[in-house]
């Protein structure tokens, strides 16, 4: 028998996918709706201390790998977020996951204190959007010791409540950042954000995106995922979140042997619609069953032999 409940840091989810942050919006009906399809945790867009427009659009593009999206993490801001998190929380039925980011250390701070009101099952701190240079310079993510300060900083004002910290691909190297912001604090990490990219449109002679430079997602980021997954799991000791092309069940299976104890799926709504929470998990289950796996537990950090 295939049980694919999940406990991730003494919170019981029905299975191991988790909405991640930028899809479905700031609801808390819509991250509802999200579980109601499958999802075993909700993750809200990020939110910033004041609302944001972001980026001029074309802000997405497909092609033929997956998503390059620069939409510069528009949100209606903390105030607007944390009534919608009060939502979820009842609506939902499951985990739910509170996101902010800031441009300063201190607005990560008072961010994140203004979230916990709705008292997230979990807050996760996103110091790694690519897309944001231009405006915020660059992603606290791609310092050990800009990570350190902001997540010891939010560590000291979310209490009891688990601090989740979402790193980049766009580093040389992930561990001595994965290293340092456990050391400063962090309960588990989320790997990845998106990966820097950009389209070119080859009759308009310029990048199809007005950012210019977008973060990749969808299955072309599934290997630096799995990879940055595998690489984290071997040198730290808290739990991680694999995110990163998560399309299907069997994705999913390999992302936890990588090292997930939870695997988020964003862009795979894209192309499966609502469903792919409901989809991934009965592909994992029948993957399970067929291989004799009776729990998700038992698939993490497989990969990495004894
Ligand atoms: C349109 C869009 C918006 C996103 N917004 C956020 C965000 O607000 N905060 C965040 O931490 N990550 C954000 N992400 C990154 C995703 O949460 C996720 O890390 C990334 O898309 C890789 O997963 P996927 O391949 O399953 O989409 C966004 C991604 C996309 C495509």
């Amino acid at each position: 028998m295939v049980d694919l409940s999940n406990n991730f840091l003494g919170k019981t989810a029905p299975n191991p996918t988790v909405l991640a942050s930028g899809f479905m919006g700031v609801t808390g009906l819509s991250m509802a709706s999200a579980a109601k399809h499958g999802a075993g945790m909700v993750t809200i867009k990020s939110l910033s201390l004041q609302p944001r427009k972001g980026h001029k659009t074309p802000v997405i593009v497909g092609f033929d790998m997956g998503m390059l999206n620069a939409v510069g993490l528009s949100n209606p801001g903390v105030e607007f977020g944390v009534e919608e998190l009060k939502v979820a929380k009842k609506a939902a039925k499951v985990p739910v996951i509170a996101s902010v980011f800031a441009d300063t250390t201190e607005n990560f701070a008072k961010a994140a204190a203004a979230v916990m009101p709705a008292q997230p099952d979990f807050l996760e701190i996103d110091i790694s959007c690519p897309n944001v240079d231009s405006e915020f310079g660059i992603p606290f993510a791609a310092d050990p010791k800009s990570a350190t300060d902001v997540a010891r900083a939010v560590k000291k004002v979310v209490g009891s409540v688990p601090l989740i910290v979402k790193l980049s691909p766009n580093v040389t190297q992930i561990v001595p950042i994965a290293k340092a912001v456990e050391a400063a604090g962090a309960d588990a990490l989320n790997c990845i954000n998106t990966l820097k990219g950009m389209v070119i449109d080859p009759i308009a002679r310029r990048p199809v995106l007005t950012n210019k430079f977008g973060g990749i997602s969808g299955p072309a980021l599934k290997p630096v995922a799995i990879r940055c997954v595998y690489e984290c799991y071997g040198a730290v000791k808290i739990p991680i979140i694999g995110t990163g092309g998560v399309t299907t069940g069997q994705d999913a299976v390999e992302m936890m042997m990588a090292g997930a104890s939870a695997v988020g799926v964003g862009s795979a709504l894209y192309y499966r619609g609502l469903d792919a929470f409901n989809l991934i998990a009965t592909e994992m289950k029948d993957w399970m069953k067929k291989e004799g796996f009776s729990s998700p537990k038992d698939l993490v950090g497989l990969a990495h032999g004894q």
